[in-house]
């Protein structure tokens, strides 16, 4: 399995009263699933909707339900709580729940414990508040709600979603919880440092589909895993990211905007139009290098034995193009990540590719070794030498090398 996420981390789980309580039992699991250890605070509406019972079964901890509970040997809960967590997620975060925040009422343990919880920089370790709202359409859409949450927002935390759709009640629109996969995956976001905050950051992934007629065409083994990793890990990082991807059938990272494209040519008009107002751009894409001159209709067997000529263009290089536009910017910018999949001769490859390309950063890696996979091993060229990432799961890897491009940037000048 995957490198867990929260290993060492102790997580507050926060109920407060609605329908959307159901998901919470799963978002245990799934947090428990990644290391953490997870206390659960539930308020009396929550009770409601679940039992303490099945929320302390799966976190296996009791769950803690009032401020005065009397086995708290120094009976100040809403203390020993907000000062063990590394984060605490309210989900669901009711519309009166959020009101109360917005007000710093503190009259049960839940409310007490977001109010009590270390929230300055300053402090030894500022504690993450993130809510993820559940109501029905019209409460999230009521200018009191939105005021609040505001509010609340002003007052540090971070609103987690809603989504929209189906409702409990029957209704359709704003205000359905997240699903808890995806509070899980933001509860990991949260914690991970903000290297790259402010910084737009542009990556191609996946590969291309170069059409040879209406249901044919040429295309390679890049499953888009490695690029998808980066995307997530420089929005963890706070990086506003744009995911321009070819033909993959992956699940968009939490946060990131994606623009889906099939061919070279399309991905080379989508990069093109952004790069120019980017800070980085990551080219992890295997774009085809040639494409055929397709035909308007399926092409026949016609007997012969032999298979149609076709007609092949270079395609133009997408990163060659971008670099060119950050080698002439007097700020350097974005700044050029390239990869180079190879099946051999990995250094000698990727630091040609760094000087023929113009590119201050070339990330090499065995092509055949990791197509398709869950992990794979980099290695880093640029001027100063080559640095080579042990194999690792690619969302580590993406990590690593985020961290990398961020010291390369304070380097320059002007970085996070
Ligand atoms: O030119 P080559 O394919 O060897 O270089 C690989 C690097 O260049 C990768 O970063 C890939 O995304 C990028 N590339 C590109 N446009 C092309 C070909 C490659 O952006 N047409």
């Amino acid at each position: 399995m995957a490198t867990p996420q929260l290993a060492g981390r102790h997580i507050v789980l926060g109920l407060s009263g609605g329908i959307a309580c159901y998901k919470s039992a799963e978002l245990v699991r799934l947090l428990v699933k990644q290391g953490a250890s997870v206390q659960v605070v539930m308020t009396e509406a929550a009770c409601q909707f679940i039992t303490p019972l099945t929320m302390q079964a799966l976190s296996n901890r009791p769950v803690a339900l009032s401020q005065w509970d009397l086995r708290e040997p120094n009976a100040m809960a809403h203390i020993n709580l907000s000062r063990q967590a590394d984060a605490i997620l309210v989900a669901p975060a009711s519309a009166d729940f959020i009101a109360k925040l917005a007000q710093g009422r503190a009259d049960e343990l839940l409310s007490l414990l977001c109010l009590a919880r270390p929230q300055h920089a300053l402090a030894l370790a500022p504690v993450p508040l993130l809510l993820a709202p559940a109501m029905n359409r019209e409460m999230w859409a009521h200018p009191a709600t939105q005021r609040n949450l505001a509010q609340a927002r002003a007052d540090g935390a971070a609103i987690l979603g809603p989504g929209a759709g189906d409702q409990a009640c029957g209704e359709v629109g704003d205000g359905r919880m997240l699903e808890a996969a995806e509070l899980c995956d933001a509860l990991i976001a949260a914690l991970q440092p903000k290297l790259l905050a402010g910084l737009r950051l542009l990556v191609s992934a996946g590969p291309t589909f170069e059409a040879i007629d209406p249901v044919r065409g040429v295309t390679n083994l890049s499953s888009g895993k490695m690029g998808f990793a980066i995307a997530r890990a420089a929005a963890e990082a706070g990086a506003s990211v744009t995911l321009v991807a070819g033909p993959v059938s992956l699940a968009t990272p939490l946060g990131v905007q994606r623009i889906d494209v099939q061919s070279a040519l399309q991905m080379h008009d989508a990069v093109l139009a952004l790069a120019a107002q980017q800070d980085v751009f990551v080219a992890t894409a295997a774009v085809a290098d040639w494409r055929p001159t397709a035909q308007a209709q399926k092409i026949k067997k016609d007997g012969s034995g032999r298979l149609p000529q076709l007609q092949w263009t270079e395609n133009p290089d997408i990163l060659a193009a971008v670099a060119a536009i950050a080698n002439a910017s007097p700020a350097r910018r974005p700044f050029c990540v390239g990869f180079a999949a190879e099946s051999q001769d990995l250094a000698r490859h990727a630091r040609d590719k760094l000087l023929r390309k113009g590119l201050p950063l070339v990330v090499g890696n065995i092509g055949p070794a990791t197509f398709g996979r869950d992990d794979n091993s980099l290695l880093l060229v640029d001027a100063a030498g080559d640095r080579a990432l042990p194999p690792a799961d690619k969302l580590d890897l993406a990590r690593t090398l985020v961290s990398e491009i961020a010291r390369r940037l304070s380097e320059q000048g002007g970085g996070a």
